[in-house]
């Protein structure tokens, strides 16, 4: 399997840093795109890192990922998560690793971010560790991946 990982990032994650600080924390999407290419490097891992702010376009990243032959998507995909049937049936037609990430912990805030429409296609969900999330995510990623590799 290959050792791609796509990084997709959902709306107004481009704002982050400015944003509900005290919710999503000071560093800006760069910063979190800065961190996840340091380690990525350590892990062996190349990535592909991009933020949409509409649905569709978010979508088609997820596409890309699949005519990519990526071995993994880790997603954030925001508000998407609560709303989004497209996001769930594409992320659906991709056969490699999902790990859903979310810099809050959803679960401790309204109602209406409980429920997920990815976590049922994810293989894995981290929630409420900020940025680290996602470099706990591309460890996790990294493990599956060489898991699965033919050597
Ligand atoms: C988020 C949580 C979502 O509920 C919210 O809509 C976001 C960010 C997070 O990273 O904590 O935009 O996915």
């Amino acid at each position: 399997m290959s050792n791609l990982v796509y990084i997709l990032n959902g709306p107004n994650l481009n704002l982050l840093g400015t944003r509900e600080p005290e919710t999503y924390g000071a560093l800006t999407l760069a910063d979190i795109e800065r961190r996840c290419r340091e380690t990525a490097v350590g892990l062996g891992l190349a990535v592909e890192f991009r933020q949409k702010n509409g649905e569709g376009e978010l979508v088609e990243d997820i596409h890309d990922a699949i005519a990519a032959r990526a071995g993994g998507i880790v997603i954030n995909p925001a508000a998407y998560t609560h709303t989004s049937v497209a996001v769930h049936d594409a992320l659906r037609a991709f056969d490699g690793i999902v790990i859903e990430v979310h810099l809050s912990n959803v679960h401790a805030r309204e109602a209406f971010r409980h429920k997920s429409l990815v976590s049922p296609v994810a293989d894995g969900v981290i929630a409420g560790l900020g940025a680290d999330g996602y470099e706990l995510a591309l460890r996790a990623m990294a493990w599956r991946l060489i898991e699965h590799m033919d050597v």
